[in-house]
């Protein structure tokens, strides 16, 4: 049973991702977080993240994230993505402290709006070694979520400057609904929120 209705919350929730993505026709392009060297006088370019031509301004919006060591439990993958470890487990049926099985997709609830011309949901990010480069950033620890040209033009530092400790600004990727997914949007979420309750 937990497994039946498991797959139909991911289902709907890729459903609502994916239909998002689509109808609110963004730019956006996979490669796109390889990018390191647009300016930002080029934007809206897809090397940044959503352009904000939804009919809203701010709402809640879904991440997914794939579980993997060390970002692999419900508090790290919360504190990661800036977003709230209850947010997280209520959404995923799980508890606050569940250690994920490698791959598992996780849900992450957050808060998205515009900033400027894009979309953007905030998180702040810790560096905690040595080796770690803007890209490595956007594209290993956030999966994408960001990308490398975003967090260049959302802090103030150099790639030399990158020392364990420093903390950076993370915009990640998300976008509200156009017009024409609002109500299918509200619809699902509605049915969601009943089914957990
Ligand atoms: C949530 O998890 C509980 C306990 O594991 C289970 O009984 C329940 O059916 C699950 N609900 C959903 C919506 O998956
Ligand atoms: C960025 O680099 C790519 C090749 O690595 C180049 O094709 C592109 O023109 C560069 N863009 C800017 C804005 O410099
Ligand atoms: C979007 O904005 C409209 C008008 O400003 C408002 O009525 C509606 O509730 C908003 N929808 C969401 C999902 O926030
Ligand atoms: C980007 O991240 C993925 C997933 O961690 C990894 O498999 C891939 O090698 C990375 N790309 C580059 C160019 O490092
Ligand atoms: C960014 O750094 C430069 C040079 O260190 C400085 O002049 C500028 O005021 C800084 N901008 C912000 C927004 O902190």
């Amino acid at each position: 049973m937990k497994i039946i209705m498991n797959l139909i919350l991911n289902t709907l929730l890729t459903y609502i991702l994916f239909t998002s993505s689509i109808k609110a026709q963004q730019k956006y392009s996979g490669n796109s977080v390889m990018s390191c060297n647009s300016s930002d006088e080029d934007a809206p370019d897809e090397s940044f993240l959503y352009s904000c031509n939804g009919l809203n301004h701010s709402c809640r919006a879904f991440l997914t994230f794939t579980a993997r060591y060390p970002y692999n439990s419900v508090p790290i993958i919360a504190a990661l993505t800036s977003s709230n470890q209850y947010d997280v487990a209520q959404t995923n049926n799980i508890t606050r402290f569940t250690v994920f099985p490698t791959d598992r997709q996780v849900i992450i609830p957050v808060d998205c709006s515009c900033l400027g011309l894009y979309y953007q949901a905030n998180a702040v990010y810790q560096i905690p070694t040595a080796l770690e480069t803007y890209f490595i950033i956007a594209n290993n620890t956030y999966q994408g979520l960001s990308t490398c040209d975003t967090l260049k033009s959302a802090n103030n530092y150099s790639q030399f400057d990158l020392v364990p400790g420093l903390e950076l600004q993370v915009p990640l990727r998300c976008a509200c609904p156009s017009r024409e997914t609002n109500c299918r949007g509200i619809q699902v979420s509605a049915d969601l929120l009943s089914w957990l309750g």
